[in-house]
């Protein structure tokens, strides 16, 4: 069975191009390179003995999504990871977030609308719920106005699905609202590679703790949680692919029970920003130069799923700790700077 996967050698991509693999699909992989490396596809191939189909394709140039769709016209599914996601540039260039984020999704969904059968997921995130009222975080949690025009992004993403669901018999969708992804494959030979300086934790932590960076900022110990830093729920990136082919199955073997779903793909527990550094600190069995900042703009008090319905109805639960996801984080910085 082939499967597309766009943004495939990005971060949360390539792990699912590797799980895929494994399961038996076929994948062809659709990336602009924008915010990845062509070597990836080594790596895939190192773990599964199997070297996916790139395309190299920006998927705003409509013409060639329309001939990929053409060329590729025996696709049972697509998994659409392509998108920006930087939240401070996409304050500062929301027409570019706009673009490239929801024009592409409208290209891809009006090529999988011509199919007999198009199964498609998508690559939402927790964002969409803001500062949720209650925890652990339901899908049926209010969606709050977003902060930023990436969280838009995702939001209006998921209408721009939910619209076409209601019209195309043929298209049915899931959207996965992904916590905080964190860690590497096992093998080490794919991973995540910022561009830049980090600005997600795990990633600062531990070029801070190959010495890239000198200090990690705690941004703000005074909220309203246990320890006074920001709580979150942090998902070994394998669990996430894992959860992706599970609704991926889901759709093919028609056990939807609606045309859009959405689930929650956390690991159910939330962590404080102490508790992660001193989780890292035991792993790597260093100490971590940091320091109490201000709070950083836009961060949410606290984010956790309540997972009960992925759990249930996907057959699907997050398996690895926050300690196996750091302890593959490290081990995955210390190969990169080696
Ligand atoms: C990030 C994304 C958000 C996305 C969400 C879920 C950013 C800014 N936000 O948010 O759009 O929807 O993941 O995938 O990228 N922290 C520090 N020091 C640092 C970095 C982070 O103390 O140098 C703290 C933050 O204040 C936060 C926690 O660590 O409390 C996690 O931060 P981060 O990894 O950026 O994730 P989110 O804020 O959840």
């Amino acid at each position: 069975m082939k499967i597309v996967v766009t943004g495939g050698l990005g971060y949360i991509g390539s792990h699912v191009v590797v799980e895929l693999q494994n399961e038996g699909f076929e994948v062809v992989i659709i990336d602009d390179l924008s915010n990845s490396s062509e070597s990836v596809l080594d790596g895939i191939f190192s773990i599964t003995g199997k070297r996916p189909l790139f395309e190299k394709i920006d998927l705003r140039e409509r013409s060639r999504v329309k001939s990929f769709f053409k060329t590729h016209n025996d696709l049972k599914g697509v998994i659409h990871f392509a998108a920006s996601k930087a939240v401070g540039e996409s304050v500062a260039k929301p027409l570019h977030y706009y673009e490239n984020n929801l024009h592409t999704l409208n290209y891809l969904l009006q090529e999988m609308e011509k199919m007999e059968a198009a199964k498609f997921i998508f690559s939402s995130s927790c964002t969409v719920y803001g500062q949720a009222d209650e925890l652990p975080i339901t899908e049926v949690a209010p969606i709050k106005p977003a902060e930023s025009p990436y969280g838009n992004t995702k939001q209006i993403g998921e209408e721009i699905i939910a619209d076409t669901c209601r019209v195309s018999t043929n298209f049915h969708a899931i959207a996965l609202r992904y916590f905080n992804p964190i860690g590497a494959h096992e093998s080490v030979l794919i991973g995540e590679l910022p561009i830049g300086i980090p600005q997600n934790l795990v990633p600062f932590i531990t070029q801070t703790g190959i010495g890239l960076r000198d200090q990690l900022s705690v941004f703000g110990n005074d909220y309203p949680t246990e320890d006074g830093t920001c709580v979150r729920d942090y998902i070994h990136v394998l669990d996430l692919a894992k959860a992706h082919v599970a609704a991926l199955k889901r759709l093919l073997q028609g056990n939807n029970t609606e045309s859009f779903e959405v689930f929650n793909i956390g690991t159910g527990k939330g962590s404080s920003v102490l508790e992660v550094i001193k989780a890292f600190e035991e792993v790597s069995e260093m100490k971590l130069n940091y320091a109490i900042a201000e709070r950083r703009e836009g961060d949410v008090v606290a984010a956790y799923a309540d997972t009960e319905k992925a759990n249930r109805v996907l057959g699907w639960k997050a398996e690895l700790s926050l300690k196996d996801a750091l302890k593959s984080a490290w081990k995955w910085e210390k190969k990169v700077r080696s």
